[in-house]
């Protein structure tokens, strides 16, 4: 009988250790950790078959021409094309993204062009904009919308905001993440008493995927 009670509470006591050396169930990727391991592995190259302009974005381009550099923000700035592109014509520019390894791409893109960036490896949701802060501030294929008033907040008087992204007319042919898609309404209504120096619709190259899509080219200035 006794030798049965010990080898019962070995038996029990061998589970218990079986059970709690196993490994605990990966907890559910949240959404900013599937937004970082996409973005990662697609602007480190490891995404087979998606195409991504790695110039700096045309409209960006156009839309400080002939400005005087100042202090520019560059939201969900990915690899950094835009953020050295900014840097290189004089501007003091920040860039934030989650995507921890398209930042690291960042400042080496960065150093190997020999200019300066401020990078940040954070959500934009935590980052404290400041007040009349930028002279900039880019959504290029990011969206503002959760950050509204931050965005309006931070921008000096005169500080331009510019945005590139997909139509509401793209959603008919493609799967894109609402957070990039915008009407042109929409975007007026949000920069309502701005001054508005574009807002177009137009058939283009999409800069992600590369692909032919009803884009919107926005930029408004805080009076
Ligand atoms: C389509 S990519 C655009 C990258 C860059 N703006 C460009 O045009 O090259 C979107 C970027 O937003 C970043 N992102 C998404 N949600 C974010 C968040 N909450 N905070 C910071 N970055 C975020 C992604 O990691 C990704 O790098």
């Amino acid at each position: 009988m006794k030798q049965l009670l010990i080898s019962l509470a070995l038996l029990v006591l061998s589970t218990t250790v079986a059970r709690a050396q196993q490994p605990t169930p990966a907890a559910p990727a949240t959404e900013q950790q599937q937004q970082r391991e996409k973005w990662n592995k697609v602007l480190t190259g490891k995404q087979a078959g998606y195409a991504f302009n790695e110039k700096p974005n045309a409209l960006l381009a156009a839309a400080i021409k002939g400005r005087p550099p100042g202090k520019a923000l560059d939201l969900g700035m990915g690899q950094g094309r835009n953020t050295i592109f900014l840097a290189q014509q004089g501007w003091d520019a920040t860039g934030i993204d989650l995507a921890d390894e398209a930042v690291a791409l960042a400042e080496q893109h960065a150093r190997q062009a020999h200019v300066r960036i401020h990078s940040l490896v954070q959500s934009v949701g935590d980052y404290d904009f400041g007040t009349n802060r930028w002279d900039l501030i880019a959504c290029i294929y990011f969206g503002p919308r959760d950050y509204l008033q931050k965005i309006k907040d931070s921008l000096k008087p005169g500080g331009l905001f510019v945005l590139e992204g997909a139509e509401q007319g793209a959603t008919k042919t493609q799967q894109i993440g609402s957070s990039v898609v915008f009407t042109a309404d929409e975007l007026r209504q949000m920069f309502a008493g701005y001054k508005i120096l574009r807002c177009d619709v137009q058939e283009g190259i999409s800069d992600f995927k590369l692909t032919k899509t009803p884009l919107i080219y926005f930029v408004a200035q805080k009076p």
